[in-house]
């Protein structure tokens, strides 16, 4: 079973959204377990301080190493390295994407060390194996980082959406790296607006051969970027 800890100064903005979600649902399922650590409870004055000056000058604070480092080894102490991950959100990362909240889902631990402030101390850095970003932009803290990371992930494991891998397996990025093709429920006409004929002819055959062409054509259009490689290898399959 997957355990995921995350490790922050604003668990409550955590408990928020991890207790009352898929996550929450995953957990109640026993798919994995989660546990939400205060950053402050590894301080050490009354104060609670997790944050200091940087060295040399400079705007804002810095998170120090003593917490972080207490608090890591308090949430590894019981557990092997191998398949454990030791996740610092930071912009400054490698991006997030769908192969690897694949390849995080078949880990056995994963702590996500949320970061705060003008950031870390730079020793911190020596806790983690990977210091991810889940967009080139800057948020206030990783909570919300270490939350998407962790809601991609935990829909990923066995028994947690209804539908069992075909739920994730025509999804976008799951298809080749490619967007969803769309998709209709009823009515078959909602004000003047059509279902796509094909869509209920009953052919799969050919429902398969739309899905793949539209998939194709609004990754082209939409994100380029993902489109250049999946629809080249398309092509030469259909020639
Ligand atoms: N912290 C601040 N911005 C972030 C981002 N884009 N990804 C991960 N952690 C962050």
């Amino acid at each position: 079973m997957l355990t995921i800890d995350v490790i922050s100064v604003q668990p409550q903005m955590l408990r928020g959204f991890l207790e009352e979600s898929i996550v929450a649902r995953a957990v109640k399922k026993g798919a994995c377990e989660i546990r939400i650590r205060n950053l402050r409870d590894y301080a050490h004055d009354r104060w609670r301080k997790v944050d200091d000056k940087p060295y040399g000058g400079g705007p804002g604070m810095l998170m120090m190493c003593a917490p972080w480092f207490e608090a890591v080894e308090d949430c590894t102490k019981d557990s092997p390295s191998e398949g454990r991950r030791i996740i610092m959100t930071s912009p400054a990362g490698r991006r997030f994407d769908q192969r690897m909240a694949e390849e995080l889902s078949h880990e056995r631990h994963i702590v996500f060390m949320c970061g705060h402030y003008e950031g870390f101390d730079a020793r911190i850095r020596t806790l983690a194996t990977d210091e991810v970003s889940i967009g080139d932009y800057v948020m206030t803290g990783g909570e919300i980082a270490a939350a998407a990371m962790a809601d991609a992930v935990v829909r990923l494991l066995p028994g947690v959406l209804g539908g069992g891998a075909a739920a994730t397996a025509n999804e976008s990025f799951g298809r080749g790296g490619m967007l969803e093709a769309p998709q209709y429920t009823h009515p078959p006409v909602f004000r003047g607006m059509a279902v796509p004929e094909i869509l209920l002819s009953g052919d799969h055959a050919r429902i398969e051969a739309w899905r793949k062409a539209e998939s194709c054509r609004l990754t082209e259009s939409v994100r380029p970027d993902l489109a250049a490689r999946p629809c080249a290898a398309n092509e030469t399959t259909r020639s």
